[in-house]
């Protein structure tokens, strides 16, 4: 259990971290969030994270709750607190509090919430396995570019997922055109070797581990397409893999039961996973 959350300016204990009972998050899931992983200590792609917060409180015009500079001072505070060496950090920012009432209020100031995650590595053995994934249809709306709080498809996906024994569910568009995983980007490896994932678009998030892990592909001069797969391809592709803050680079060995591939992590998606890491390993403290 985490010592401290941070609370509206307040480093509080955890168990005694509350928000408003009409804080439009609670009430109407009106904000963003983001969570930045921690790996030995250190943040990784920090400023990716809050430049994306950013975008997502622009576009939903909910002005930033603190200054940049404040808000990574906090970050930093809470780590250090909660002496965090792995897992990951949720900020989640709010319209704020106000009595129950759709359109924005006037006057609200929005409310900053803050915890923190040590978690373990993954396991050896599930890197060697990989992870089977299910197919879903994509239930959500026209705006998965916004990292909003607002997460009951995903929720419902992911809880499919698990009780289906799978670690992810992949979402397909009604043109059977796979858009993302409820918590993570979802990538290909075709049989001439190309390695494909879906254009950032208002179809999907487009992750800060996707964005880096093209800059690695793109430095190592492996082919890259950003287009959108369908269910079948991928289905038939020679590997598959998935990303994202908690999972960085996961190698995917089956879809709705059937084998991708030889049924093992591919080559390349290892690589890749191992590219990722490497740059883990050189970051410097963005400080
Ligand atoms: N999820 N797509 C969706 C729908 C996501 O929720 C996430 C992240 C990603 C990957 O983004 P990133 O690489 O920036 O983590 C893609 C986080 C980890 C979560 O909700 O816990």
């Amino acid at each position: 259990m985490p010592r401290d959350a941070y609370v509206n300016g307040r480093y509080l204990p955890h168990r005694d971290a509350v928000v408003h009972v009409e804080d439009r998050g609670y009430q109407f899931a009106d904000g963003v969030y983001e969570v930045v992983p921690i790996i030995n200590g250190k943040l990784v792609d920090e400023i990716g994270h809050l430049d994306r917060l950013d975008r997502s409180l622009d576009n939903l015009e909910i002005p930033a709750p603190v200054s940049r500079r404040a808000l990574r001072m906090i970050i930093r505070e809470l780590i250090r607190r909660n002496r965090v060496t792995h897992g990951s950090i949720y900020f989640q920012v709010t319209r704020g509090v106000s009595p129950r009432d759709h359109k924005f209020p006037a006057g609200c100031r929005p409310a900053l919430v803050m915890t923190t995650k040590q978690t373990k590595p993954h396991s050896a053995e599930m890197l060697q396995q990989g992870v089977p994934v299910v197919s879903l249809p994509d239930e959500r709306w026209a705006r998965c570019d916004i990292k909003s709080i607002s997460l009951l498809p995903n929720v419902l996906g992911k809880q499919k997922a698990a009780e289906a024994g799978a670690y992810e569910a992949w979402q397909v568009a009604r043109d059977g055109m796979v858009t993302e995983g409820t918590s993570s980007n979802a990538w290909i490896v075709t049989g001439a070797g190309k390695v494909v994932t879906r254009d950032a678009s208002n179809n999907i998030l487009n992750g800060i581990t996707r964005t880096r892990l093209i800059s690695l592909i793109q430095e190592q001069g492996y082919e890259l397409e950003e287009r959108s797969f369908s269910l079948d391809e991928a289905l038939a592709a020679r590997e598959a893999f998935l990303t994202s803050s908690s999972s960085l680079v996961m190698p995917v060995t089956q879809i709705d039961g059937q084998p991708v591939g030889n049924g093992h992590p591919g080559i390349l998606s290892s690589k890749l996973r191992d590219h990722y890491l490497d740059f883990i390993h050189g970051l410097k403290d963005e400080a």
